[in-house]
């Protein structure tokens, strides 16, 4: 892919020499916009170095004729990250008076994704947060920055995510056909389960599984992208893999057992619309011996008791919610998903073989309650969120 970044003068410019590295080693041609102030931030050699692109800043110069116009035919979408207040600004009220804002309105229909990086302060203000709402009424992809400490030393909102997280996001943006930002769930809250759980045989052991949190993360996006609020529980690799999560989530709770998803998820289920239950939550109880178990010839000896269902006890409390449950089978899996979809009382239900633990694809099907039916065959995980949650819409 050809893509154009825009940086602007905010401390956490820095951030993207890590993201331009990531998207050349995935092989991707990368061109850099740099504003005036942009270079107090980043160095113009350092970024030519790594994008191994010559870094654009001059609307006049010698040599310099049409920049703002070939760099927008040249890209196949553009981020412009950080984002500052000021940059926010200028695009939202049509100014153009320096390259970086002069490209941006001649954009002809490539996406542009913006990441605004600020004080929590500036962040909230008025006049910068109505500049955010005009640029997405105008179609531009506006990404919440991330909460934590600040650059000034202050705590809150206003964070760039890690170029990891805007790396990942890019990847499933780029694999779907947005045109512009959804709104059908707007204000809709979603919770959402996923990765694994573990079960502790003792102090010191676990029995877990491999998966990844991957389709979890990704129907987090899809939901997002159509305006909804995302509540998210997961465990701690799932967060450190696809730290774009802490972008698409108002609350994310960090668990390692079954038995704590089920207490977080029961505590915010009565605020929720729509519950995912993706993650793969091991089946075995969580109560492990005293003490390590020691050493002995021959073979370990422990019984695992069965653990809760999580989603047999949120059934009991359903109310307005519509659940969506997964079944990954390694025999019988029509049979199996189906009796599921009936006994668990889930509104949803999507089926996969065991192809799809931490890889990027999966083979089976989505069906609703109603019958309808959708095929999964080597799908990548962003299209079967979207999949998913075209068939959320249809039913809700
Ligand atoms: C040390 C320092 C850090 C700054 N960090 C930010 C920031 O993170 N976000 C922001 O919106 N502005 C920040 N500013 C203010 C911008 O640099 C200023 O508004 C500037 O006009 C932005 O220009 P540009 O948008 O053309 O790059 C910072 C200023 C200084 C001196």
């Amino acid at each position: 892919m050809r893509i154009l970044i825009g940086i602007s003068g905010g401390i956490s410019a820095y951030k993207i020499y890590e993201l331009i590295r990531l998207f050349v080693k995935n092989g991707d041609e990368v061109k850099v916009i740099l504003t005036g102030n942009a270079h107090h931030f980043v160095n113009p050699l350092v970024v030519e170095t790594l994008s191994l692109n010559k870094c654009n800043s001059e609307m006049f110069a010698p040599r310099i004729y049409m920049e703002h116009i070939e760099l927008t035919r040249w890209a196949d979408i553009m981020l412009i990250a950080p984002a500052t207040a000021n940059i926010i600004g200028k695009i939202a009220n049509g100014i153009a008076d320096d390259l970086l804002s002069t490209t941006v309105p001649a954009m002809d229909g490539t996406p542009v994704l913006i990441f605004p990086s600020m004080n929590t302060a500036m962040f909230n203000n008025k006049a910068v947060k109505q500049n955010m709402e005009k640029l997405r009424a105008l179609s531009y992809f506006v990404f919440k920055p991330v909460t934590g400490q600040l650059a000034c030393g202050e705590e809150g909102r206003g964070r760039l995510p890690e170029p990891l997280a805007i790396y990942n996001l890019t990847r499933s943006f780029i694999k779907t056909d947005y045109k512009k930002p959804g709104n059908s769930f707007k204000g809709k809250c979603i919770l959402i389960t996923a990765g694994a759980t573990r079960a502790y045989i003792d102090p010191v052991r676990y029995i877990t599984n491999d998966a990844s949190g991957r389709t979890g993360v990704e129907i987090a996006f899809a939901f997002y992208m159509r305006g909804a609020r995302i509540f998210f529980i997961g465990d701690k690799k799932v967060l450190e893999r696809f730290p774009e999560i802490f972008i698409y989530s108002e609350k994310i709770f960090e668990v390692k057992t079954t038995g704590q998803v089920l207490e977080k998820a029961k505590h915010i289920f009565p605020d929720i619309d729509i519950y995912v239950s993706s993650a793969a939550l091991s089946d075995f109880s969580n109560e492990p011996e005293k003490n390590k178990l020691k050493k002995k010839e021959g073979y370990f000896e422990f019984k695992i008791p069965t653990g809760p269902d999580v989603f047999k006890e949120l059934s009991k409390i359903k109310g307005k919610q519509v659940m969506v449950g997964f079944a990954l089978e390694t025999e019988n899996l029509k049979e199996n998903a189906l009796r599921k979809l009936r006994d668990k009382g889930m509104d949803v239900v999507l089926a996969n073989d065991n192809s799809a633990i931490a890889s990027d694809k999966t083979t089976g099907f989505i069906i609703d309650r109603l019958g309808n039916k959708v095929e999964l065959k080597d799908c990548n995980k962003t299209l079967l969120a979207e999949k998913l949650v075209r068939v959320i819409e249809n039913i809700t």
